[in-house]
């Protein structure tokens, strides 16, 4: 299924009512951001990378197909088992139609960066939500490293050519936002660079292009930058060796049941392999911050990346305030934030969400809609989020998802512990990130219809 460029299906709804306690023990699919950076690696490595645990995520296969166009051998030998055959640093080919990224920014830019430091053009496209969205931001560094974009729509979006340098430069690029969307791009386009790229983020974003890296060969250093940001310093043209990448659980998609599980009442899961590199982490800091129950255990790491398993037991939240300097780390996590804060008692104040903005939707505005369509107060103030906790949720709304996965799953996890049901009006998107989140969450006793 794939909701890009072509007419729509028609739309999903859902309604989610208060269920009986959660219970059960579950894996949430393999984490977003590695799954695109395995498959982007491995192509751009010579030799095998097998790659296991692998998100099935329409998002995700958008980049297994992007990968194949531009002439690595991609196969899915199991259940999330996938081996890709590489190219080789600046060996991508031209590919004969345009790549379609679907629902997915990641992709899209990240392969965008890949693209930039081959000598070949190609075109970038995706669905209507991605088509909206800013890629400045991504092609201002690589046109400093010799790409340019030789057509796009007003503003630089998509549909947009790239043209790839020949001869790609080396830069040192301070990232004008905490994006780890940014800073990757200009570091797959710095492995045909010859010579040092340096990116230097104000706001340490998720470092798996760096963590990835590094186990695939190649030599890249990063520094502490001033109280809160990073300083990463590639070496270009390695040789990238294939390597073997096990997925973590994704803990943006475990956000999801975590904040089901502690708002239902005497509900009690556990979730194994969750990913907790600490650049992912800033929703189960606010949660504990909250008040939440939330236990790890059985801490290991692969490939650099630590996980753990997760106990959470439905737990009385209290309000608090989350500073700007956590939005990196919970980026994608505010929209089940803002579900846990209407549960809570007392004020939440989220501070500095300007980036949400610029998501799949606009995340600000979305989520004050769905909390405001189901009775809960929430104020935007500047780029804050203010939610007024009342410790339970009145519900009977019918929230509109933009074509966002989030927003969807955000919205039926509130249905579960809400006075009246609450209905989303698609649920298509949620296959982008999470496709088996609603019979997951039925296993676990959510009572969807
Ligand atoms: C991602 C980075 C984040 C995040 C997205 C995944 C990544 O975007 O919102 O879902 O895998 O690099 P930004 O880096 O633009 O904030």
């Amino acid at each position: 299924m794939t909701h890009s460029a072509s007419p729509a299906a028609p739309p999903t709804p859902l309604e989610a009512r208060k269920s009986a306690a959660l219970s059960g023990r579950v894996r949430v699919p393999g984490d977003k951001s590695i799954s695109h950076r395995a498959l982007i690696l491995g192509a751009l490595a010579v030799g095998e990378t097998r790659i296991t645990g692998l998100l099935e995520g329409e998002d995700v296969l958008n980049t297994a197909k992007a990968m194949q166009a531009l002439g690595a051998q991609v196969d899915r030998t199991g259940d999330f088992a996938w081996v890709v055959r590489g190219v080789g640093v600046a060996g991508f080919a031209a590919p004969k139609n345009a790549l379609d990224f679907g629902n997915s920014g990641t992709g899209c830019r990240l392969v965008m960066g890949a693209v930039a430091g081959c000598p070949i053009s190609a075109i970038f496209d995706g669905d209507a939500s991605l088509r909206g969205r800013p890629m400045r931001r991504i092609v201002d560094p690589l046109e400093l490293m010799g790409a340019r974009v030789t057509e796009s729509r007003d503003g630089g979006r998509l549909p947009l050519t790239l043209q790839g340098a020949r001869d790609p430069l080396p830069i040192v690029y301070r990232t004008p936002v905490a994006s780890a969307q940014i800073k990757s791009a200009v570091l797959l386009a710095g492995l045909s660079a010859p010579g040092v790229t340096t990116v230097i983020e104000t706001e340490a974003s998720r470092d798996h292009t760096e963590l990835m890296l590094r186990h695939f060969g190649a030599q890249i250093v990063s520094e502490n930058e001033g109280s809160h940001g990073r300083k990463i310093t590639l070496t270009g043209q390695p040789e990238l060796q294939g390597a073997d990448v096990v997925v973590p659980a994704d803990p943006s998609s475990a956000a999801f049941p975590i904040v089901a599980a502690l708002i239902v009442a005497q509900s009690d899961i556990v979730l194994t392999d969750v990913m907790t590199n600490p650049l992912r982490t800033g929703l189960f800091t606010t949660l504990r911050e909250m008040g939440a129950s939330i236990e790890e255990s059985e801490v290991r790491g692969d490939a650099g990346e630590p996980m753990a398993q997760f106990r959470i037991r439905a737990s009385n939240l209290r309000g608090v305030e989350v500073p700007p300097e956590r939005a990196p780390s919970m980026i994608d996590e505010y929209l089940v934030l803002a579900v846990a804060a209407a549960f809570a008692e007392g004020t939440t104040i989220m501070r500095g969400l300007q980036e949400l903005r610029v998501k799949e939707s606009d995340r600000l505005e979305a989520t004050a809609a769905m909390l405001r369509v189901n009775g809960v107060k929430v104020e935007i103030s500047g780029d804050d989020m203010i939610v007024e906790g009342k410790g339970h949720v009145p519900g009977g709304g019918l929230v509109a998802t933009h074509m966002d996965h989030r927003i969807a799953m955000s919205a039926l996890v509130m249905g579960l512990a809400s006075d009246q049901p609450v209905t989303v009006d698609d649920t298509a998107f949620i296959a982008t990130s999470f496709p088996d989140f609603i019979p997951m969450m039925r296993r676990l006793g959510a009572d969807f219809s």
